[in-house]
């Protein structure tokens, strides 16, 4: 298992990941999307062989001491596999090692499998924040500080 920061070469792998992972949401990350965040803001991959496992996208502004998870995913045949586990210790390390105090995320309250992961990988609940998705699902907050 490697991981690595994503180039303009991963775009058709991030697209093939999404469309498993999010293909009936309308806030899946398009081509444009994933193309605008690897030369803005931080997105790694997860090579297991030649294949692409996963992704871990990371927001970074300037102006706050925390950074963002703004989305994770693993392709259903490299799951529970440690994949998505692997991709935030990576994020911690990466935001440590640009002066992060922290990390942050919002997560459906009802993606039980992703919140059991982000409390495994040391995150704690903040709180619910209501109808936060454009379908008005609530979404709960976590954190973790460094
Ligand atoms: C959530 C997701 C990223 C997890 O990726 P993964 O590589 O399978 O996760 P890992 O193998 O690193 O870790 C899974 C851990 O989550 C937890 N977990 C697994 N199944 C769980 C369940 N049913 N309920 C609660 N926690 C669970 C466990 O702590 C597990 O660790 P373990 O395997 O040691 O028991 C992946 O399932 C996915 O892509 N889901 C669809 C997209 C998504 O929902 N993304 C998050 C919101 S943006």
């Amino acid at each position: 298992m490697r991981i690595k920061t994503a180039a303009k070469g991963d775009l058709d792998a991030l697209c093939a990941i999404e469309a498993e992972a999010f293909n009936e949401d309308s806030f899946a990350l398009t081509r444009q999307n994933f193309l605008y965040h690897i030369a803005k803001n931080r997105l790694f991959i997860c090579k297991i062989g030649n294949k692409t496992a996963g992704y871990i996208l990371l927001l970074l502004r300037k102006n706050s001491k925390k950074a963002r998870v703004y989305s994770i995913a693993v392709k259903k045949e490299f799951g529970s596999q440690g994949v998505g586990f692997a991709l935030l210790e990576k994020s911690f390390t990466y935001a440590k090692s640009i002066d992060k105090k922290g990390i942050k995320l919002e997560v459906n309250i009802t993606n039980t499998r992703a919140i059991g992961l982000y409390e495994k990988s040391g995150f704690v609940k903040k709180g619910i924040i209501s109808n936060y998705y454009p379908n008005g699902a609530d979404a709960m907050l976590m954190e973790k500080i460094f």
